[in-house]
């Protein structure tokens, strides 16, 4: 069983990691930082790029039910208005007359503590729209006030009949984006578990109202089984479903999945059967006929609707949290080491293959490190790094969750020598070395990387 206690320390060397090798920085960081925003250095923007291709490779391009979209972030007003968020996207917020901080209501218990010392002294509740306005053209008045959108699914929704018409689909089949999102979290927390801009991965999947039943609970499953089959750890990987209670009053169904993070368990995303709600308020708030005309039974339908949505930086980050390891070793001094290592599966690692020169200082090395390094960056995500001691660059990949170290020798360049043209390949999580031919590296890393 996984030790599923909270861990704070285990939270602060990863957050310290993601700044030090340049996964996550403070945003704005120059300036003294910008209240929780974050940026994502080049290993984050390129893991998060990963879990973004596999989720649009496994979900869209894959998939023979379904399609992709990328539809603004700014909509008609209106559309808010139809989707409830203008009445109803709202969190409840209380103000502290003593130490002046704002709370969400339901996050404090009787005996929360006052910095200012003994119990808040609280406003009454109040609702809070988490929308963020702006204004649109260069009068600013009501009817050039536009939101930012919270969801990417109201994109989705209003183009269904774009979509259905020019792609000639049949029922049932799906749509997916994935984009910005932007909420004004009253308590956005925990790096960047809840932040006021993120990133979403969401498909509205369209059925039959007698199918909607068999294809939440398939949707379920699949996405399930996406974050297993990328890594993570089953033991921190939960299924929740929401109580009768807790359902909005138009869903039929609610499940989340929820990893274990340092803190404990959060949401990662939640797939709901919506039923027809959305659909037929964006017909009623828009005057258009957003029906489906079925020609098998010649009948129009209101398409039901499953909605699997994820946070991309959730998932990022639990990918991070999962992959992280300390193993120690004992090193061939006969001293105990620790070894930071990144296990993350090879199709989200923002490096995949280091190529490493064994000596810096001598060019012919070098040169042929190089040569191979461009040869293979036409292929993989590749780095080269030809500073420090061998063992020292190893340590460096491993902490970034590289899979593969492959080092340019002598042996590689003397001609006669029976290992001439070979390299040394260095395993991550094995620590293993073998030789392998320069000529026949493409199709042994395709096999490591798990590349199709
Ligand atoms: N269209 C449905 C929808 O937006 P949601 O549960 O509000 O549902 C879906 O959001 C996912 O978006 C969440 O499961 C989470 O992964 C991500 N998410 C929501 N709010 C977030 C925030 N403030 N910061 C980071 N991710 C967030």
């Amino acid at each position: 069983m996984a030790n599923l206690e909270p861990n704070d320390e285990l939270f602060d060397k990863i957050v310290n990691l993601c700044k030090r090798r340049g996964f996550v920085y403070p945003g704005s960081d120059i300036y003294g930082g910008l209240a929780n925003c974050w940026d994502y250095g080049p290993l984050g923007a390129q893991l998060k790029k990963n879990v973004k291709d596999m989720w649009w490779r496994t979900m869209i391009q894959e998939r023979e039910d379904m399609v992709g979209l990328d539809a603004a972030i700014f909509m008609h007003p209106r559309t808010w208005e139809a989707s409830g968020h203008v009445g109803h996207f709202s969190d409840p917020l209380v103000d502290c007359k003593k130490c002046k901080q704002r709370f969400r209501a339901d996050e404090l218990t009787p005996d929360s503590e006052c910095p200012a010392g003994g119990t808040h002294d609280l406003t009454e509740v109040r609702q809070f729209n988490l929308m963020f306005e702006t204004q649109m053209g260069v009068v600013q008045n009501e009817t050039s006030r536009v939101y930012l959108r919270p969801e990417t699914a109201q994109g989705i929704f209003v183009n269904f009949a774009n979509v259905q018409t020019t792609t000639r689909r049949k029922l049932p089949f799906g749509i997916g984006q994935i984009g910005k999102s932007f909420r004004n979290e009253i308590t956005p927390r925990r790096f960047t578990f809840r932040t006021r801009e993120f990133e979403q991965m969401e498909i509205e999947y369209f059925v039959r109202p007698e199918d909607s039943d068999r294809a939440y609970k398939e949707w379920v499953k699949t996405r399930h089984n996406w974050y297993l089959d990328l890594g993570l750890n089953p033991e921190k990987l939960r299924l929740r479903e929401h109580e009768k209670d807790e359902l909005a009053h138009y869903a039929k169904g609610c499940t989340d999945m929820e990893y274990f993070f340092p803190w404990g368990w959060g949401e990662l995303e939640g797939v709901a059967n919506r039923t027809n709600y959305d659909l037929s308020r964006h017909a009623e708030y828009s005057g258009k006929n957003l029906s489906y005309f079925d020609p098998d039974t010649e009948e129009h339908v209101v398409p039901y609707v499953i909605e699997p949505s994820g946070g991309v930086d959730r998932a990022t980050f639990a990918f991070l949290v999962d992959a992280y390891c300390e193993d120690t070793a004992i090193s061939a001094k006969g001293k105990e080491e620790t070894r930071v290592v990144l296990r993350l599966d090879p199709r989200l690692a923002p490096i995949q293959v280091a190529v490493l020169p064994l000596l810096k200082n001598k060019p012919e090395l070098v040169a042929k490190a190089k040569e191979l390094e461009r040869t293979l960056r036409r292929h993989y995500l590749v780095d080269f790094d030809e500073r420090g001691q061998i063992g020292k660059r190893y340590r460096r990949y491993d902490e970034i969750g590289t899979p593969i170290c492959l080092t340019v020798d002598f042996e590689t360049i003397e001609d006669g020598n029976e290992l001439f043209g070979t390299v040394t390949v260095r395993d991550r999580d094995t620590m293993e070395q073998e030789r392998v031919a320069i000529d026949d590296l493409r199709i042994y890393l395709d096999e490591k990387l798990k590349i199709e």
